[in-house]
């Protein structure tokens, strides 16, 4: 399958994504193509671990990188303070110089943390995204955001830091889970509902992600065209000021029922539940969304086992709705103590609502239960 390259045009900031089939074994010729570096540390979890450390050492190393790795353990609790300084501190004792790089390898987890550690390891080591997910190669890989969980909340300690590169392996997704794969899927919908109604239409029309992902050349086609959107938007908003916060569709009902199950759910799951809220709100405040659009894009996520309901993440939850409605003035995009939703004004057609009733969220989350 032909390799194919994007780039997210922020000035000196720029960077290139690379897409294909493969990509990992050929790292080592690909970074130093985009730039000089003779010293690399590799963190990734100890899931992705198993199947790519050792091809990625030896692509580094085969072009006389010197490679040193960290493994963590793979899942949410590891974007940590405590994990954030002791990677800090086991860096720091090899004695990095200004041009080391930091490689996260693995999905958002990884990603956020390890970018979160090149963001302030001597004010800011050269990073590159090696993303091992599809919801980190459709999203989190790109943009720049890597942060670390707080009790507060997640991802409130953190910091907008660009990375050199983004290496997207395709291949990588075969050994991915299936949950894993249907979590991904929820941030690509998202993108069609957000921005790109044809876009949209053509995912309802595929059949779902298992099916995308039986043909790698259409997986490719669909991953680029996220991160092509993502990057548009972030080359506009790389601050989010205003239309980046649209990629936060979903968002805001998808963390709190994430804070709320101790983010025990997988995040794009969530988020694919929170854009049926979204589009549900939209239609409540009158916007062109139908009840019939609803059903539809309910039924399609139903055939592919992708939760459509609260209680469908499990009933060992103890879901309480009012808690439910707290938890969104709590998310990053409440501001001025009201509670600010991005909404759809139709399919493909975003935009943010401030200080939504709490009445109608409390509708929403019932609606849902
Ligand atoms: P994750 O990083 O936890 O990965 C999911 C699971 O898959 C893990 O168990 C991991 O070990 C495993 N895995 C990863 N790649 C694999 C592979 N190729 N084969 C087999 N197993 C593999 O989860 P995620 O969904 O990638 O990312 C979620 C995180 O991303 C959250 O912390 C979320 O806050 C963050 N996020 C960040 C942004 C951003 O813009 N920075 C955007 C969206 C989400
Ligand atoms: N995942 C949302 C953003 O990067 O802004």
């Amino acid at each position: 399958m032909k390799k194919d390259i994007l780039n997210v045009e922020l000035g000196s900031y720029s960077y290139p994504i690379l897409f294909g089939a493969g990509l990992l074994h050929q790292a080592g010729e690909l970074l130093l193509a985009h730039f000089s570096f003779k010293r690399a540390v590799i963190i990734t979890d100890n899931n992705v671990a198993k199947y790519y450390l050792e091809p990625l050492q030896s692509a580094l190393q085969n072009v006389g990188i010197k490679v040193d790795h960290f493994v963590i353990a793979a899942g949410e609790g590891s974007k940590s303070f405590a994990n954030y300084q002791d990677l800090c501190e086991k860096i720091l004792e090899l004695q990095p110089d200004r041009n080391t790089a930091i490689i996260a390898l693995g999905g958002g987890v990884v990603g956020d943390l390890a970018g979160f550690v090149a963001s302030t390891l001597l004010r800011g080591l050269p990073f590159v995204q090696i993303p091992t997910t599809l919801l980190a190669q459709v999203d989190s890989s790109v943009g720049g955001k890597v942060a670390i969980n707080a009790r507060a909340g997640k991802n409130l300690v953190g910091a907008f830091y660009q990375p050199k590169i983004v290496l997207m392996d395709l291949s990588t997704l075969a050994t991915l889970a299936h949950a894993e794969l249907l979590s991904g899927y929820g941030e690509v919908v998202k993108y069609g509902l957000l921005g790109d109604a044809d876009f949209y239409q053509r995912l309802l029309e595929l059949g779902g992600v298992f099916e995308i992902a039986k043909n790698t050349e259409l997986t490719q086609q669909i991953i680029k065209h996220c991160c092509t959107m993502k990057a548009e938007i972030v080359a506009v908003d790389e601050w989010e000021q205003g239309r980046r916060a649209l990629l936060n569709l979903g968002h805001t009902f998808a963390h709190a029922m994430e804070k709320m199950a101790d983010y025990k759910l997988l995040h794009g799951q969530a988020v694919a539940l929170g854009c049926l809220m979204a589009m549900r709100l939209s239609e409540l405040l009158g916007y062109d969304i139908s009840q019939a659009q609803i059903t539809a894009l309910q039924n399609h996520f139903k055939a592919i086992n992708m939760p459509i309901k609260i209680g469908d993440f499990g009933a060992s939850i103890n879901w309480d709705i009012e808690e439910l409605v707290n938890c969104c003035y709590g998310d990053k995009k409440a501001s001025n103590g009201g509670l600010n939703f991005v909404v759809l004004h139709a399919i493909g057609d975003a935009a943010l609502q401030n200080g939504v009733a709490p009445e109608l969220v409390k509708q929403v989350f019932n609606e849902f239960l």
